[in-house]
């Protein structure tokens, strides 16, 4: 594993070492004992050209818990694609750093800086898919259903056309799992990506409806997202109008099965997208579910930098 642009890009075994890594030095954390200073003189810079918490966060805290150290560069700092190219960027950084994690706008500039990059490039979040949060979310279904994950059902109720929509829909298909998006008319996930997961996941079961309650019948996990992803705030009247049937609330929850657990991936929108008393209810797991970014995270970088 070089870089870790999208959840597609890599196969079931990679993303499961990933996974057992982040376990193991999520446990050795809770042990008391701390992990091993595995990117000691290691140096991750950390480009944003969007804002964060979660992700920028735990990937400082993980470098740090790992020995390591983090670099934040602002795009009004650094002009990502603007002020300098990707590619120069990636060879100027190559140089004196050892990873380079991004969050952008147009996923070009991270497939610009892996392209030329000899060290791991990250993408933290571009408008075609959010894979570290997959990552994280894949540890979050772990912990309630268990390391088999086949045949189990994620039902994505919103935007199915966003970042997360498809790094979920990918993460499904290299688990085994079942996908339904519920979508209002015009942002189903689009054609062109389901095929491409076919092709990749043949198996896989990926279904698009514009029922919400059809699409959490039969739900283990239910997921939403906001309805207004950082750069469309010039759409959000009409989105959320256009998604009020699409909130997750009590009584679409009422439809799904008891076992069912809520996931978000945040910052979540209360009152929109998801109600106060399902996001602090019983079935909600989305705090957990941010923590493991953490420990996510720390698995990726110890693999990609650290060669475990
Ligand atoms: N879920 C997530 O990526 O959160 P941030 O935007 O706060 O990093
Ligand atoms: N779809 C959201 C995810 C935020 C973590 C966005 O891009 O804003």
């Amino acid at each position: 594993m070089n870089h870790f642009l999208s959840i597609a890009d890599h196969s079931t075994d990679e993303l499961r070492h990933v996974l057992d890594v982040s376990f193991r030095l999520r446990s050795e954390r809770e042990s008391g004992r701390g992990n091993d200073p595995i990117l000691a003189h290691k140096t991750l810079a950390m480009i944003f050209e969007k804002p964060s918490l979660r992700t920028r966060v735990s990937f400082q805290q993980a470098m740090i818990e790992l020995g390591g150290h983090a670099i934040m560069l602002r795009d009004d700092e650094v002009g990502l694609g603007r002020r300098e190219a990707p590619q120069d960027m990636a060879r100027v950084l190559a140089g004196m750093v050892h990873g380079i994690m991004a969050r952008v706008f147009e996923h070009q500039k991270l497939t610009d800086l892996a392209a030329v990059s000899p060290i791991p490039v990250i993408n933290a979040l571009s408008d075609l898919s959010h894979p570290c949060q997959a990552l994280a979310d894949a540890m979050t279904l772990i912990d309630e259903f268990g390391r088999d994950l086949s045949g189990k059902t994620m039902a994505y109720i919103g935007d199915g056309s966003n970042n997360m929509a498809l790094s979920l829909a990918e993460l499904s298909g290299k688990l085994g799992m079942n996908f339904i998006i519920a979508a209002p008319p015009g942002y189903e996930l689009e054609q062109a990506a389901a095929d491409r997961i076919m092709s990749h996941s043949p198996n896989m079961n990926l279904e698009m409806t514009h029922e919400p309650a059809d699409a959490v019948r039969y739900a283990d996990a239910l997921y939403t997202d906001t309805w207004v992803s950082m750069g469309q705030e010039s759409e959000a009247d009409r989105r959320k109008r256009l998604f009020q049937p699409y909130q997750i609330n009590n009584d679409l929850l009422a439809t799904a099965p008891d076992h069912a657990i809520v996931l978000h991936c945040l910052p979540a929108y209360r009152g929109l997208e998801i109600t106060d008393d399902v996001i602090d209810g019983p079935a909600s797991r989305v705090f957990p579910q941010a923590h493991n970014r953490l420990h996510a995270q720390k698995g990726l970088l110890a693999v990609l930098m650290g060669g475990q």
